[in-house]
């Protein structure tokens, strides 16, 4: 009788100790796989663009290069230059492209996403992809 209670005890512990390695290891796996899902791969590392500051030289500056051919040097498209933070603040013939805060009222947004009158940018080719259009937006709302 003895014997057998000690057994059946043994065994039992088993049981619950299997259990519970199991319940512990797919709760291990869901929480990995979650926070796995959230964080970037690396190469698009910044594609969350609200989890961290923007950098203009090192999220912005790269989205304005296909705008250069027309927006650099002296002879500028609408005397708008993108080649540097000061000079995309400062603006071109219509004056300030960005307002601090207020990406709805910056131009820079109504020409990216073509709201108004005036032609979307980039003029002839595909609009910017939606990533690169929203990080323009959170640099300029930051
Ligand atoms: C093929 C040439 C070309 C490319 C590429 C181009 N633009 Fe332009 N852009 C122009 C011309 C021409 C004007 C002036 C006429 C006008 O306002 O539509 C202009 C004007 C602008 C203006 C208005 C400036 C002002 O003060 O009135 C903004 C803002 C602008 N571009 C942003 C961009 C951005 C951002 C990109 C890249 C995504 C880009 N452009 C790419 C030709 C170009």
């Amino acid at each position: 009788m003895g014997v057998t209670c000690h057994l059946d005890t043994t065994r039992f512990r088993k049981v619950i100790l299997g259990l519970g390695g199991v319940l512990l290891m797919a709760a291990w796996l869901a929480v990995n796989s979650v926070v796995g899902a959230e964080k970037p791969s690396p190469g698009q590392a910044s594609a969350s663009a609200s989890s961290r500051a923007i950098d203009f030289r090192r999220d912005v500056a790269p989205i304005f290069a296909s705008c250069l051919s027309c927006h650099s040097g002296e002879k500028a498209q609408g005397g708008l230059r993108l080649d540097s933070e000061a000079a995309v603040l400062q603006g071109g013939v219509s004056g300030k492209l960005v307002v601090s805060g207020h990406s709805n009222d910056s131009l820079l947004m109504k020409r990216l996403l073509g709201l108004g009158d005036a032609p979307r940018m980039p003029p002839g080719s595909d609009p910017l992809p939606r990533a690169q259009i929203d990080k323009s937006r959170a640099w300029i709302d930051q």
